[in-house]
């Protein structure tokens, strides 16, 4: 798709842009900005103890960080990079979900800012026509069995024109999806404004208060999939979420309930 070059220049991201459009009342309300750093979750981890809800952003990543080990793509050509910091008062069980609740924020952010059609794959992947535009990474950490604090990584594909060969199968951006540039401040203040909603309905009532509006969102849902574990993979059908943010299957032993953190999915004939 062309680049439609009547919608102005998304230059640096600047924090004022970014308070201008926050309607939170921690989230957010401290930020940290970087032109370069190794990873945006390195530095919210690194900066404890910053207030709750203080977010961090860089231009670029040197060492950006994606699940499972791999490492997520941050050249300075249009993505948005940003960790928030969180303390919550929650056990480290409770918290399972809350990369599910970030997952929301970005679907619901993008799909009324940017009007597409953003989807969810299980479990906090947000893709559109088949291809991922965001990818989330919480981490946690403990102390004396307590949270010492979580950082939601937060990657969006925004105003990057091309990818190279190997990731332009599976990425895509917001602007070779809509033909449009978009500031990246205005997105990032509305996730946040987003998040913080959804957060302080998790935190009191856990995710079964979500689930319905997640599952509205959730892709994976009806389909055939591969659940791939430790000691290998087998097909399953996507049923529904669980209460607590698992997927709910049917397989060979009958239906059952995986976690993020066990196993990965994949539909049997690609990445959705
Ligand atoms: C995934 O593998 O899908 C998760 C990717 C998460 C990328 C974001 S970019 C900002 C933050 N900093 C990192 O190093 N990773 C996360």
């Amino acid at each position: 798709m062309k680049h439609d070059t009547s919608t102005p220049f998304d230059g640096k991201i600047s924090d004022g842009e970014i308070y201008a459009r926050l309607s939170t009342r921690f989230m957010g309300r401290s930020i940290f900005l970087y032109d370069s750093c190794t990873s945006t979750n390195q530095c919210a981890a690194e900066s404890f103890p910053a207030p709750d809800g203080s977010v961090f952003v860089a231009e670029c990543q040197t060492a950006g960080r994606g699940r499972r080990g791999r490492s997520w793509s941050s050249d300075d050509k249009g993505g948005i990079y940003m960790s928030l910091l969180l303390k919550p008062h929650f056990s480290p069980a409770f918290s399972a979900p809350i990369t599910l609740v970030a997952g929301l924020a970005v679907c619901t952010a993008t799909r009324s800012l940017c009007r597409i059609d953003a989807a969810i794959k299980w479990p906090n992947d947000i893709v559109c026509n088949g291809k991922k535009i965001c990818g989330i990474l919480s981490e946690i950490s403990t102390e004396k069995g307590q949270i010492k604090y979580i950082t939601i990584g937060i990657g969006i594909n925004v105003n990057n024109d091309t990818f190279g060969t190997e990731l332009s199968e599976k990425a895509t951006s917001l602007l070779i999806e809509t033909g449009k540039s978009f500031s990246r401040a205005e997105i990032i203040a509305e996730v946040l404004n987003r998040f913080e909603k959804y957060y302080v309905e998790f935190s009191k009532n856990g995710f079964a208060v979500l689930k319905e509006e997640y599952e509205k969102f959730c892709i994976t849902l009806g389909k055939e999939v591969s659940v791939s574990q430790k000691d290998g993979a087998y097909r399953a059908h996507a049923l529904g979420i669980s209460p607590d943010g698992g997927l709910v299957i049917m397989c060979e032993n009958g239906v059952k309930i995986v976690s993020s953190g066990e196993v990965s999915v994949r539909g049997i004939y690609g990445y959705i």
